[in-house]
């Protein structure tokens, strides 16, 4: 499975890279906004330096919801770097845009997935990743695990390549439920990725360790 960080905060995506388990980067308009990020020219740059961190695919957010100012946008985004992934919203617009895009050769994320007739649509369409909302559901009261899980199903029925991108992933649960569930790729904030590492034993057989070899040394 492959590890996303979900954030546009440059101090995050470098610290998950440098901890050599990143594959790629997401963001959306507001995780853009959260860092300050505004105006067209500021936020192609930003993407930029992203890419510069970053190994791997980074998804770019079109803004436009029509089918020509998807492309627009979209052939923009491309042209800035070649691991940008075009993220286009789950519209019918949006599936118009994702079909010229697969058939340039031009990487995209479908995003705001929250059903499997959604994900389906997508992957018709040739979308290189869907991005069904985990969270987001969880938040609703309906199971977005369950939703991974179905989707993951469906695309193995039809040996589809569209690949599972997991999203609104909060915490390091999720991501092992994910991993359980077969998804391809999980995004995530920094806290979740680095929450994978945690556990209280660890912390107390690593002091234990170090005591017993200080007392030995001494
Ligand atoms: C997906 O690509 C989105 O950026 C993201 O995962 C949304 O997460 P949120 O529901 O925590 O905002």
């Amino acid at each position: 499975m492959k590890f996303f960080i979900d954030t546009a905060n440059l101090q995050h995506i470098r610290e998950a890279q440098d901890l050599g388990i990143l594959d790629g980067v997401t963001t959306n308009p507001s995780l853009m906004a959260k860092e300050g990020i505004t105006g067209h020219d500021n936020i192609l740059k930003h993407y930029q330096a992203i890419c510069e961190i970053a190994d791997g695919d980074v998804s770019a957010e079109v803004i436009s919801t029509d089918f020509e100012g998807m492309v627009r946008e979209g052939e923009a985004l491309a042209a800035l770097h070649e691991n940008i992934v075009v993220k286009i919203p789950m519209i019918k617009d949006g599936i118009k845009a994702l079909k010229h895009f697969s058939s340039k050769g031009i990487k995209t994320n479908c995003t705001l997935i929250f059903n499997a007739g959604q994900a389906l649509m997508a992957a018709k369409a040739g979308a290189t990743y869907v991005s069904p909302f985990i969270g987001r559901l969880d938040d609703i009261s309906f199971d977005g695990m369950d939703l991974i899980a179905q989707i993951v199903h469906i695309y193995q029925n039809y040996g589809i390549k569209t690949q599972v991108l997991a999203a609104s992933v909060r915490n390091n649960l999720h991501i092992v439920k994910c991993a359980e569930a077969g998804a391809d790729v999980i995004t995530a904030p920094l806290s979740a990725i680095t929450g994978l590492l945690k556990h209280p034993l660890t912390d107390i057989g690593l002091a234990q360790f170090l005591a017993d070899h200080a007392k030995g040394n001494s």
